[in-house]
Formats: structure tokens, sequence, C-alpha cells
């Protein structure tokens, strides 16, 4: 499937880096409304077509898919745009700044008949897609509560001036601290246990900017920490947190009646997957981790699914194959079947985390609107 990038920045490196993984994927052309960006993308990457407007990758009949990596305050101008001149979008997060947006954009696709899909596409990850299938196979019992956490450090205190990316486009400290972490991250885990346990019905949320001070100017105050409580039409609650000020820490726990899946990296693909039994004996162990691991009551491995098999990394980037879900979107596309990323759910995701960074504005509790379909696990995980 042809497709056109729009927007060359940071993280647009990060996709160049993993296109190849999916040789169905031809880039037609890229576009970025700093001119001088698009160019040292395209030389960078060896890319021959630049389109100097929106409107020109738009016009090209060999475009099918647009790939939006625009800052979150265009994604929903350039979305709607390539919707209305009948083109699918894969879309980076949030799908929109404001949910009335992201509703509108789903309507748009349903109404052509296109797809609409978000990142982060993590849920497809070797890792995800592991923990997934051991919950299908009842491994830990009935999951009741899970713990998740996206704290990236104290950020604001770090040398962020000079994260540049391959191809020299500087890491949009600015954006990335007025948008907030938590439009930026939840995401990542939101997606995995909305596909593990279907639609939240309520969320419960909390936000503070605990340092205002980024070291650098803002035009907007925008929190720097949330934390919420996620409830499951399914059964299970979730407590999420973000930040950009605790150490890091990305674990993700979920408990179940008789045993504990857990990972500790949700922005690596194979990131180990462990599951701890819980029984009387390894009860009393959970006090005593060193130990229990020891006398072999430790957490044991879960081979993955998979292997992971490609190689992701390029300059600043996690292990994280970016492009898999432009690949997903692609093939319902193609197939003309509901996308393992489908708009409704990227829509549901879209309510969740816009409710975390934002309770002033969407309801400290809410009562969650959006509904999808159950999503499908990938083929080699099912
Ligand atoms: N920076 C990261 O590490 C990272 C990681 C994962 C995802 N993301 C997501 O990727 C997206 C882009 O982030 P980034 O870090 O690459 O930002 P960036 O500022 O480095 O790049 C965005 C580019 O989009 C261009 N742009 C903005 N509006 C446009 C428009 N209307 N038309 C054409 N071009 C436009 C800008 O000129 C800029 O070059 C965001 O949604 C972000 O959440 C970023």
């Amino acid at each position: 499937m042809r497709i056109a990038v729009i927007g060359c920045g940071y993280v647009a490196d990060f996709y160049m880096a993993t296109l190849a993984n999916h040789p169905e994927l031809k880039l037609q052309g890229v576009h970025d409304r700093d001119a001088a960006r698009a160019k040292a993308f395209a030389a960078f990457h060896r890319i021959e077509r630049i389109y100097p407007a929106l409107d020109d990758a738009l016009a090209d009949p060999q475009v099918e898919l647009v790939v939006n990596l625009t800052n979150p305050s265009s994604h929903y101008a350039v979305s709607r745009a390539a919707l209305e001149a009948g083109k699918h979008v894969y879309s980076e997060k949030p799908l929109a700044m404001q949910l009335e947006q992201a509703e509108h954009l789903v309507a748009l696709a349903e109404q052509h008949g296109l797809q609409v899909n978000s990142a982060p596409c993590s849920v497809l990850s070797e890792t995800a897609q592991t923990l997934w299938k051991a919950l299908r196979e009842n491994r830990i019992g009935t999951p009741r509560l899970i713990y998740a956490e996206l704290d990236d450090g104290n950020v604001p205190r770090r040398d962020y001036q000079n994260w540049i990316s391959a191809s020299g486009a500087p890491w949009p400290a600015k954006d990335e601290f007025e948008v907030g972490c938590t439009l930026e991250h939840a995401g990542y885990y939101l997606t995995w246990l909305t596909a593990f346990f279907g639609p939240a019905t309520r969320i419960t949320s909390f936000a503070r900017n605990v340092q205002p001070d980024k070291g650098i100017a803002l035009d907007v105050q925008t929190a720097d920490f949330a934390t919420a409580c996620v409830e499951f039409a399914s059964g299970p609650v979730a407590r999420f947190t973000c930040s950009l000020y605790a150490p890091h820490d990305h674990w993700l726990r979920i408990f179940g009646d008789e045993g504990t899946l857990a990972t500790q990296n949700v922005w690596d693909y194979g990131s180990r997957v462990t599951l701890a039994t819980r029984n009387r004996f390894t009860g009393r162990a959970e006090k005593y981790p060193t130990l229990a691991r020891l006398v072999g009551l430790g957490p044991a491995t879960v081979s993955l699914v998979r292997k992971r098999r490609f190689e992701y990394r390029t300059k600043g980037s996690n292990p994280m194959d970016f492009c898999r879900g432009i690949a997903e979107t692609a093939a319902a596309a193609r197939e003309g079947r509901d996308s393992r990323l489908s708009s409704r759910w990227s829509l549901h995701v879209n309510e969740l985390v816009l409710a975390m960074q934002h309770p002033e504005r969407y309801g400290v509790v809410r009562e969650v609107k959006s509904r999808f379909e159950p999503l499908a696990p990938m083929p080699w995980a099912s």
C-alpha cells in the first residue's frame, strides 16, 4: 500500500528505522509545513518526493494511506483533510486533542468506509501479545486488579536540549510539556488493557503540575503527573500513573486470584514476561522476593509467543516497531476488515487519555461514552 508521511520531525525518524520491516508499505512521498525540515529528512533517508503542500500529498491518487506524524495540535486538521480526500489514516497519538474532534474523525471515516487508527501500536508487540495469550489461557485465574506505571524520570532536569534525531530534528520539548505526558504516554498502557479486557465504563482521575518550571518558557502549563483508576465492564479495575518527575518506572502488573503477570518495560517489544503463582506459600514469600527467588518461589519467565524479530533501534528510540501499526491499518483496509487498532477503539483510548490528563475538562469521575467491538490478537499469537 502506498503511503505519504505528513510531519518529518523527531518521531518520523523512528518510523523510517522500521519501515523496511514491512515491505508491503511503499513510501510515496513526504510533507512538512517546515520546508527545511522536510528537505533535511528527505535527504537523510533518500526520499525522492517532497510534497510542497499537504494538498499536494492528498491530491496524489497513488497515496492510499496518510501517516500523520505532526504535533498533536495538528492531528485533527491533517487527519480530517486526509479522510475528506478519501485516504485511510494512521495517526500518531493522541487521535485528537479534543473528544469532539476525535468523534468527528471516526464518524468521517465510517461515512467514507475508511480507517482512522491511532498509535501507539505496541499492543501488537510480542510482549503484549504474550500477556494477552496468558490471560486468555487463564494462567492467573480471574484478573481483578492492575497496576501500571509510566514514570519517565525528571525529564525537565535532563539534557533534553541535546536530544536530536538521526536526521537532525530536536526533541520538541515545549510541545511535549504543553501537551502533557499523560496525553503523550498513557495510551501505552490503556491500549493494552482495553484490548485485553474490553471497554472501560468509568475513569476517576487526578492530575497536577508538580514541577511547573520545566527549564523552558511555556505558553501553557499542563499537569506533569496524573493518576487514574479505570473500571472495565468485564470486571477488573486498573490504577495507572504517568509522570515526568518520579524515577523511571514502566512496570505493568496484572494480579489474578492465582497469579501475577508482569513485564518491566512496555517500551520494549521483547520485554520479558513473568508469571508468579499466588498461593499460601508464595503469599508469604511475596514479602521476601530475593529469598523467594533463591528457594525457587520467585516468578517464572513466560516464553514470548514469538521472538522479537527485528532490530528496531535508531538514535534516541526505544526498541519498538513503529511501522507495525501502519502495516496493520493497511492490511485491514486491503482486506476490508476491521483493524486490530480499530477506529472506535482508537476513539475509546483517546477518551480515556483525555479524561486522565484533563479531569478539570472531562470530569474527575467520568462515565465513559465510547465503546468498541472486541479486538483480535495477532495470528501468530492466537
Ligand atoms: N518525540 C518522541 O519521542 C515521540 C515518540 C512517540 C510518538 N511521538 C508522537 O509523534 C508526534 C510527532 O512528535 P515529534 O516528536 O515528531 O514532533 P516534532 O515537533 O519533532 O515533529 C512534528 C513535525 O510535524 C510538522 N507539522 C506540524 N503540523 C503540521 C501540519 N499541519 N502540516 C505539516 N506538518 C506539520 C512540524 O513542522 C514538525 O516538523 C506527536 O504526536 C508525538 O506524540 C513522539
